[in-house]
């Protein structure tokens, strides 16, 4: 017998003291880097970039966030290797190149396309909760949420990483070449040293009061007390000893408890965080596995858009967007009509009335994934959309699903750092994967060379409202909702794209609308990561700062939106799959796309 689901508190926006925290943790600032001395390949790379160009290939491509990265990546597949090797080599040297958005510290999002048998599958290494992790893990003694940065920074945010347990899986199913050698270039760059990006020392600079809050921490990004600069050469041994325990020993040296076993440090570090220490064991170390889940698909015109479903809301809110707007014609009316960018706005915002009321990890809270993403209900939700204007207010929508429920609405912050890779390697396979410590830093404690995030905060810090359960509320083992969009776009089953971006919540529009400019407007993958961002999740529908869209502002304003202009830092990084391929790196990061 089926249910609708049963759900009766009101919609609650995100409440302004959330709101205001969000505001005031701008997403991490765009510099700009130089790299061209890595390689003349990178420095033509960086030239096609800087003119808004795709870089063209036949056989493999990768893009990803840092230059240094993405060597590592092309030298794997130019070996032979295939995307789930690349991924390594890339994995591992972004977590020392740019160590505060990602790395063995946190935790990822896998969607693979697999050649040889058609399938699209994704791979769940999301950091979990502590066993003795509970609802009131980020409330006061009277049950008040947190402040944001004090749940943040410490022990109390960290969760099992997730990331070491997901590179060796990935090897084990789909790799070719040597583990070891897939950690080399993280291990050359960490001993040898590499030089600081304008974006990392920029981001020191920015968090240093709480970076200069744990002392190994402190030692590495303040040396001598002052932030690290741009051009310094930088080395981190006790990363490259960590890779060589990795290479020889595989990633169970980040599970096991004992004398010299990284995991034990891990959790003396967060238990031992001074002013705010954590609960993660031994035991939550041994317990971590990665988890293959079914891809979850939307319908988008005549293709289907794949992404990680739950604990990730990326793939449902994605595809909500996506399929709603499937009733518009959005070509015609093209990227320059507001228009658009009203029905954009707004089944971006019915998509995350849903997502906050609904999405939560389905290892403990039934979520309606298949009826979310039903054309017949998006087709209903789209109705809502057939005036002129922007809708007065937005509640969640009662998609089929099996079970009667009654969920109050989330208000996890999730904000950004995240780093995301899309690989096609020679073989045909394709790997799109967002990677993250969530905030930038995490939870600004080191350990053997690397920083643990501080996933946690994903989690709503209020398990109920007036009485009812959030869905996305901590308990034991759980693994916090994210926002992070890994997608592989097929048409007739074959791949034709893949991307993703970091920015936290933001992600969600940013790659909607980079996957409806390059379907329905007909731009090429650089253009698509490129286009000036419109974002609207809870209301306010925020337009990037020194574009064209903030000249749309009247226009959207008279239409009944508030708008407002701020930084938009995107780090989309898609490659496209036809003819050739062709790959873009959004250009607010410091990121390229290579390919041969
Ligand atoms: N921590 C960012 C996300 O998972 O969405």
């Amino acid at each position: 017998m089926r249910f609708i689901s049963c759900v009766v508190a009101a919609l609650l926006a995100l409440p302004a003291t959330a709101q205001d925290a969000a505001d005031a943790v701008a997403p991490e600032a765009a510099t700009q880097g130089q790299f061209e001395a890595i390689s003349p390949e990178v420095g033509k790379a960086l030239s096609a970039k800087a003119a808004g160009r795709p870089v063209a290939a036949q056989e493999w491509m990768v893009a990803a966030a840092n230059p240094h990265a993405v060597q590592a990546g092309a030298d794997v597949l130019r070996a032979g290797g295939t995307a789930a090797d690349a991924l390594v080599a890339v994995q591992t040297v972004l977590g020392l190149v740019e160590p505060q958005s990602s790395g063995l510290g946190g935790g990822a999002f896998l969607v693979w396309y697999d050649a040889a048998s058609g399938n699209v599958t994704t791979l769940d290494a999301r950091e979990a909760a502590p066993l003795a992790a509970t609802p009131r893990l980020f409330q006061d003694e009277d049950g008040a949420p947190l402040k944001f940065f004090d749940a943040v920074v410490g022990g109390r945010s960290v969760g099992v990483p997730g990331t070491p347990a997901l590179l060796e899986t990935l090897h084990e199913k789909w790799g070719r070449l040597e583990w070891p050698s897939l950690l080399q270039p993280a291990i050359t760059l960490a001993e040898g040293g590499f030089a600081v990006s304008p974006r990392l020392a920029g981001l020191v600079e920015r968090d240093a009061d709480r970076l200069s809050r744990f002392a190994e921490t402190a030692a590495y990004f303040l040396p001598e007390g002052a932030p690290l600069q741009a051009g310094t050469t930088l080395t981190n041994p006790a990363y490259a000893a960590t890779l060589r325990k990795m290479a020889s020993d595989g990633a169970r040296v980040f599970y096991a408890r004992g004398e010299g076993a990284i995991g034990s440090d891990i959790v003396a570090t967060v238990q031992n965080a001074p002013g705010n220490p954590g609960v993660l064991s031994e035991w939550d170390l041994a317990l971590y596995q990665v988890i293959e889940r079914p891809a979850v698909c939307a319908s988008y015109r005549d293709h289907d858009v794949c992404g990680m479903g739950p604990p990730s809301s990326g793939a449902l809110a994605v595809g909500q967007t996506l399929g709603i707007l499937n009733q518009f014609d959005l070509a015609t009316l093209g990227p320059d009509d507001p228009q658009s960018w009203r029905l954009i706005g707004d089944a971006s915002r019915l998509a995350f009335a849903d997502r906050g009321r609904y999405v939560a990890d389905t290892d403990f809270v039934p979520v309606p994934v298949q009826g979310m993403v039903d054309p017949a209900y998006l087709a209903g939700r789209a109705a809502l959309l057939f005036g002129d204007g922007a809708l007065e207010s937005v509640s969640p929508g009662a998609p089929e699903f099996e079970h009667a429920l009654l969920w109050a609405d989330d208000e996890a912050l999730e904000l950004p750092s995240t780093s995301h890779i899309s690989i096609v390697d020679s073989f045909g396979n394709v790997a799109s994967m967002t990677t993250t410590i969530e905030n930038a830093f995490g939870s600004r404690l080191m350990t053997n060379g690397f920083l643990l995030n501080n996933e946690l905060t994903d989690f709503s810090f209020r398990s109920h409202r007036d009485g009812v359960p959030i869905a996305n509320r901590v308990e034991p083992g759980k693994r916090p909702r994210s926002s992070m969009a890994p997608t592989i776009v097929l048409r007739d089953g074959r791949p034709v794209l893949a991307i993703g971006s970091p920015g936290g919540s933001r992600i969600i529009p940013y790659v909607a609308s980079a996957i409806i400019a390059h379907i329905d407007w007909g731009m090429n993958v650089q253009q698509a990561v490129a286009l000036p961002h419109a974002v609207n999740r809870f209301g306010t529908y925020d337009l990037e700062e020194g574009t064209k869209m903030e000249a749309m502002a009247p226009e959207l304003e008279a239409m009944g939106f508030t708008t407002g202009v701020r930084d938009l830092n995107s780090g989309l990084h898609a490659i496209s799959i036809g003819a050739n391929l062709q790959g873009g790196a959004d250009p607010r990061r410091e990121g390229i796309a290579l390919g041969q």
